[in-house]
């Protein structure tokens, strides 16, 4: 049966490069594969207050999204070094109540997108620290830095031949990647 790969983008930009590229990868996927964006703007900042009675219909609609997942791919731009707030908030929204870590065990992979020269590697790595401790098995090859963004796609939108093979090959090893864990 298909695996339900949840894909997060972390930019809420109606033009995100991230968001294009995560596009980009929904389409060249192994049809095994079943992708979907799921929202991460709506969530209200994480407050432990609020999951001591009944949590906000957000929260409880994307932990059950996480919960029901076979494994997570993560798009995320570089903010100042780190990844956007809005990504670290979905992460913690479903990181609790403590004891109810909704990522816990699936494979993750990260692809990581920057109009400057760096690909916002400082985001990469920001996020792969969050996933250790969620005990999420982040894919380590191939690594996915993507630069210099703005050049990648023509004026018809089209993504630049060696950058959809290049994604290409990035999604077929995830789909070896989740074959070497048993999930639910
Ligand atoms: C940025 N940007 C940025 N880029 C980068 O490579 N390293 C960085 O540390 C930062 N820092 C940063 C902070 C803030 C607050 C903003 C708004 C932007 C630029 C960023 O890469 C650019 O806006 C991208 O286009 C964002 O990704 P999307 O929205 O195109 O997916």
């Amino acid at each position: 049966s298909k695996k339900k790969i949840s894909v997060l983008v972390g930019s809420l930009r109606a033009g995100s490069f991230n968001k294009k590229i995560a596009k980009e990868v929904i389409k060249i996927a192994p049809s095994n594969l079943e992708l979907e964006i799921l929202e991460i703007g709506q969530l209200t900042h994480y407050n432990e207050d609020l999951d001591q009675g009944n949590p906000p219909q957000e929260w409880v609609q994307f932990r059950n999204k996480i919960k029901n997942s076979d494994g997570f791919l993560f798009f995320t731009p570089e903010y100042n070094r780190s990844v956007p707030g809005v990504l670290k908030n979905a992460l913690d929204v479903a990181s609790r109540p403590y004891g109810q870590n909704c990522w816990a065990g699936k494979p993750g992979a990260v692809v990581s997108v920057s109009p400057g020269a760096l690909g916002a590697f400082g985001a990469n790595h920001h996020l792969r620290q969050s996933m250790v401790f969620l005990n999420v098995p982040m894919m380590p090859q191939p690594e996915a830095y993507i630069g210099n963004a703005r050049n990648l796609f023509d004026e018809a939108g089209n993504l630049a031949a060696n950058t959809k093979d290049f994604l290409q090959n990035f999604i077929n090893a995830y789909e070896n990647w989740l074959d070497k864990f048993q999930t639910i």
